[in-house]
């Protein structure tokens, strides 16, 4: 009779908890509340690189040849995508950030590449990006100027898109400077939206609309959603983990709001992956690739992919991580929960499978160890009644099966993430 009782008891509680996590999910993992943008591309996140955070806007070819912003520079990387397994493992998309412009348009008002640095034109450099299977992404800014000073598209949203799609871009990340009013930046960004789809050409539209209005005001993301295939949110990455920490913890800050308006055709844009480059750790970069993973974010490049480590190659180009970013049921992770330092993180994945992240933020001592009730993951629902969990990063290995009353013990590296996937095992 006692046992039973507590057997209740236990099992009461145990629905309470469930309970808890469901109420949890009901606003983290709604569907996304709004209709993405009808444009039929960014079903899963968009891949490929982008040159700003490692090349900015090195514009002086004279001096340092490779690596100005050039079309030979755009030229070698995209041979490399192609050649070194980058696009088979999906990055697809090669962007050209700020500074690819002349300083000004030509005599029937379209944007020119600058002559010097880009000889043959943007039309000639697509048709090499595209006779590599690969697409071609542009920049271009909705006020006055571009962040660094050139020629801006605002009074000339149409004809800018009509420019690129007669060239054969992909992609236009629309940049948010020089803007006098928000009323000028949610009418440009919506203008051009509509202008690049009268092109009738397939244009992935990047925006940072949400990050210029946040200052002023709290961002609509069921209407930025309608326009945009993904949206900058927050400050640019640095090559730095003090800047992947401001990130994720806007992220985690704000992820009520973000997080269940992302889905397929629309995704919050944490900005560039920075692997592969001078400031993050070998750990530092785990952590940033397997939480683009959780948040569903688009995984651009900004490396130099002529001179990368093995290592960070590897990592890039880890297929199992991949699969659960571009996972196609097409759900946000979140943070789950946050103690002594420790961060867990979710994700609910397609076929009732989950990604977890458990990241070490303690930036003293060596590696500390972390156990978690499997019950508590994936609101209740991971491992009920059983799952298999595997371990994809920092190095692949099967931890095996776990009942839904068991405990899974990790270690993890100062500022660190283990990365694991948790499949039904019945
Ligand atoms: C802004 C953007 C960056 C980059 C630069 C270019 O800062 O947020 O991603 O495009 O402009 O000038």
């Amino acid at each position: 009779m006692m046992t039973a009782t507590v057997k209740l008891v236990s099992r009461v509680r145990r629905l309470g908890c469930v309970l808890a996590f469901c109420f949890l999910a009901l606003f983290l993992w709604g569907l996304p509340g709004a209709r993405a943008l009808d444009n039929g591309l960014a079903m899963t996140p968009t891949m490929g690189w982008l040159h700003w955070e490692r090349f900015m806007c090195n514009v002086n070819c004279q001096e340092e040849p490779d690596s100005c912003v050039s079309e030979k520079l755009f030229l070698q990387i995209a041979e490399i995508m192609a050649s070194d397994g980058w696009k088979d493992v999906g990055y697809e998309y090669l962007c050209i950030d700020d500074c690819w412009m002349a300083p000004e348009r030509d005599s029937e008002g379209r944007l020119q590449a600058d002559p010097k640095r880009f000889p043959g034109g943007i039309r000639r450099l697509a048709n090499y990006v595209h006779s590599k299977g690969l697409k071609l992404g542009i920049y271009a800014d909705v006020g006055n100027k571009t962040c660094a000073g050139f020629p801006g598209s605002f009074g000339y949203y149409d004809i800018d898109a009509k420019t690129f799609a007669d060239w054969g871009v992909d992609l236009l990340k629309f940049d948010g400077c020089y803007c006098d009013s928000i009323k000028h930046l949610a009418d440009g960004y919506k203008h051009m939206s509509l202008a690049l789809n009268r092109t009738g050409r397939s244009i992935v539209y990047s925006c940072e609309w949400p990050l210029y209005m946040w200052p002023i005001f709290k961002p609509n993301y069921t209407e930025i959603r309608e326009y945009c295939n993904h949206w900058r949110n927050f400050a640019d990455v640095y090559d730095s983990w003090q800047s992947i920490r401001s990130i994720l913890d806007w992220t985690t800050s704000n992820q009520e709001s973000i997080v269940p308006v992302a889905g397929p055709g629309g995704w919050n844009d944490p900005d560039m992956l920075v692997i592969g480059n001078f400031g993050l750790s070998r750990d530092q970069q785990i952590t940033q690739m397997a939480l683009w993973a959780i948040m569903a974010a688009p995984l651009l490049m900004s490396n130099d992919l002529r001179h990368i480590c093995l290592e960070a190659k590897a990592l890039l180009q880890d297929k199992d991580v991949i699969a659960i970013n571009q996972d196609p049921l097409g759900k946000q992770g979140y943070r789950l929960r946050k103690e002594d330092n420790f961060e867990v993180w979710e994700r609910p994945l397609s076929n009732l499978a989950w990604a977890v992240a458990m990241v070490n933020l303690q930036e003293i001592g060596g590696p500390r160890s972390y156990t978690i009730s499997v019950t508590s993951l994936g609101q209740g629902l991971a491992c009920n009644p059983d799952c298999l969990i595997t371990q994809l990063l920092p190095v692949k290995r099967k931890l095996g099966f776990y009942e839904w009353t068991s405990s899974l013990k990790t270690q993890v590296n100062p500022t660190g993430t283990v990365l694991l996937r948790l499949e039904r095992a019945s």
